[in-house]
């Protein structure tokens, strides 16, 4: 029973990315927090700049929305300027952290052999679900290689990573080609590539681990407009939103779209 009702929770997190600075992402955490009052439907999850962590965690305390962190670092602490571990990102009060999003593999060159090691830093702390993300470009797709490409970043991403227990890990398929865009993927091919995704993850943890502790769900240019085709496809199991992200309005609309039963 239980897992029932975790496989048909819906996730839907806000990706705020460099859009905010502190008193910004301040005042829009707590517009969330009055316009999520009761909401009950999903999980909801909110991820700021780094610089709003702490602050953003005590506004959304006594609120059901989580937090969640745009990156992490693999190693635990030490002489690594810049970084963040993902023991830090607990102590801040997160409990998502996005991993791999494209714009960090293709502005900082992140590849999915650090973005393996970061999961494995996050899984480790037993207290973090990360968010990987996954996707084709527009040229992967023109040329018929999406299979292959999720398959691939898939299997670089977690082969030989433990997964145990409760611990959650949530694929997001973005396809780059449909971030910031304005128009998203049509529904149907969301679908199909969910199902690719699906198969992949039977295929590297078994039927039993896949259904139990993973989930899936699509990114790139969703809005109050295009989610309503996103409601009810076979293994959509939340939205990772952007832009329409930063208006508590808007995403609001979202999250009550795709939680509809
Ligand atoms: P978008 O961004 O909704 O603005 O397309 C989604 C994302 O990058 O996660």
């Amino acid at each position: 029973m239980e897992h029932y009702f975790m496989k048909t929770k819906k996730y839907i997190i806000a990706n705020w990315k460099m859009n905010l600075g502190l008193a910004q992402t301040v005042s829009l955490a707590k517009e969330f927090k009055k316009k999520f009052a009761g909401f009950n439907r999903g999980e909801v999850a909110v991820c700021p700049t780094v610089l709003a962590l702490t602050e953003t965690a005590e506004i959304l305390k006594g609120s059901g929305i989580k937090l969640g962190a745009q990156n992490v670092f693999w190693e635990d602490k030490g002489a690594y300027t810049g970084e963040i571990s993902a023991d830090m990102l607990v102590e801040a009060g997160c409990r998502y952290v996005i991993l791999g999003h494209s714009e960090r593999r293709k502005h900082l060159f992140e590849n999915y052999e650090e973005i393996h090691k970061k999961i494995r830093a996050v899984v480790e702390t037993e207290k973090l679900t990360p968010v990987v993300c996954i996707g084709e470009s527009l040229e992967e797709k023109k040329s018929d290689r999406r299979d292959f490409v999720l398959v691939d970043q898939l299997q670089q991403a977690l082969s030989g990573i433990d997964v145990f227990g409760e611990q959650e890990i949530i694929i997001a398929y973005e396809p780059i080609w449909a971030i910031g865009t304005g128009t998203a993927i049509e529904p149907a091919e969301a679908e199909y590539a969910h199902k690719i995704i699906k198969l992949a993850l039977n295929d590297l943890f078994g039927m039993r681990v896949n259904n139990k502790n993973f989930r899936i769900i699509y990114g790139g240019s969703i809005n109050p407009k295009n989610v309503k085709g996103f409601v009810n496809l076979e293994n959509m199991d939340g939205l990772l939103v952007g832009g329409a992200s930063l208006q508590a309005d808007e995403f609001y609309k979202i999250a009550k779209a795709i939680t509809k039963q």
